[in-house]
C-alpha cells in the first residue's frame, strides 16, 4: 500500500467509519507514516487503536452534523483525502427488489437517502475544504451495479438507481470543483464483492475467490487512490484500477 503521490502529514476524513470497509480504510491509513490525522465519522461512536484517529458524529438525517464535521475536520489543515464509505443495500425493512412488483416508495426513499443524498451533502460541505495546493482525492464507494451500461442481470432497482445517481453526482461535482481547485480528483470507487454485513445475504452466488476480505479490498482501494490524478476526476474505478463505464 503506497501513498507516495500525496504530500506528507496528510489530513484525512473517512465517512462511514463504522462500516466493514470504512473501518479497514481508517485502520490501514492510520498505520501509514504520511498520514497525520484521521477524522473517523459515523452515526455511532467507534473506537480505534490509534492516537491519530479522532471520532466525530455524522448522520445523513441531520445536515448540521455533516457541516459541523466538515468544519471540525478542516480546522487545522485542509483535507488531503475524503473517503465516503457509507451505503445501504438492505436492512430489517428493505431488501433488494427481484422484480417490478416489489418496488416500494419508502424503500426507494431510504436507498436514495443513504446512497445518493447523503454523499451529496458530504460533497457540499467537504469539497470546499480539500487541499488546493497539492494532490487531494475525494472518493465515494459506489458499486458496479450502478453502471447503466454494465447492467445485464436487472433487479435491485433502488440500489442500482441510487448508485447510478451517485455516479452522476460525482461527475457533476467534478466539473464544478475543477474551476476552483486544480489539484482535486473526485471519483467513485467499486470495492469488489466484500465480506461485510452489506453483502452477507447474497454471498452464496459469489464465485470462489471473488469474495474479498475488507482488508484486501481496502489495500487495493488505497492503491487506486494513490494512482488517481485530477485528470481522472468524475470517473468510476474498480478495486483493480480498471475504469468502469457509467
Ligand atoms: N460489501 C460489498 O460487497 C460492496 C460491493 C459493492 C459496493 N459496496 C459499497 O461499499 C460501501 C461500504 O459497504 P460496506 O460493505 O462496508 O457496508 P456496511 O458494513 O454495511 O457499512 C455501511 C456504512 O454506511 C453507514 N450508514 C448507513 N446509513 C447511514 C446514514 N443514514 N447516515 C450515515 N451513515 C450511514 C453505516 O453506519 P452505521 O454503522 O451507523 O449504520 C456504515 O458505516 C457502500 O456504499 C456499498 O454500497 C459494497
Amino acid at each position: 500500500m503506497k501513498l507516495c503521490s500525496f504530500k506528507k502529514d496528510m489530513n484525512v476524513a473517512v465517512i462511514g467509519a463504522s462500516g466493514g470497509i470504512g473501518n479497514q480504510i481508517v485502520e490501514q491509513l492510520a498505520r501509514h507514516d504520511s498520514v497525520k490525522t484521521i477524522y473517523a465519522l459515523s452515526r455511532s461512536q467507534t473506537s480505534f487503536s490509534s492516537e491519530k484517529v479522532k471520532w466525530l458524529p455524522l448522520d445523513y438525517s441531520q445536515e448540521d452534523s455533516v457541516e459541523a464535521a466538515a468544519s471540525q475536520a478542516s480546522l487545522s489543515a485542509p483535507l488531503d483525502i475524503v473517503f465516503v464509505a457509507t451505503g445501504l443495500l438492505h436492512n430489517d425493512d428493505i431488501s433488494p427488489e427481484k422484480s417490478l412488483k416489489e418496488i416500494d416508495p419508502q424503500s426507494f426513499a431510504k436507498a436514495f437517502h443513504v446512497n445518493s443524498t447523503g454523499p451529496a451533502l458530504v460533497m457540499k460541505h467537504f469539497l470546499p475544504h480539500m487541499n488546493k495546493d497539492a494532490k487531494s482525492v475525494f472518493c465515494v464507494l459506489s458499486a458496479r451495479v450502478g453502471s447503466i451500461s454494465d447492467n445485464y442481470l436487472g433487479g435491485w432497482y433502488a440500489y442500482r438507481a441510487s448508485k447510478a445517481a451517485l455516479n452522476m453526482l460525482i461527475k457533476t461535482a467534478s466539473i464544478e470543483i475543477a474551476r476552483k481547485n486544480k489539484h482535486v480528483c473526485v471519483a467513485a470507487l467499486h470495492p469488489g464483492t466484500v465480506d461485510t454485513q452489506l453483502s452477507e445475504p447474497f454471498q452464496s452466488h459469489v464465485p470462489e475467490g471473488k469474495l474479498f476480505t475488507p482488508e484486501y479490498s481496502s489495500t487495493c482501494l488505497i492503491d487506486v487512490m494513490n494512482n488517481l490524478t485530477h485528470k481522472d476526476s468524475g470517473k468510476i474505478f474498480a478495486w483493480d484500477g480498471q475504469e468502469i463505464a457509467p
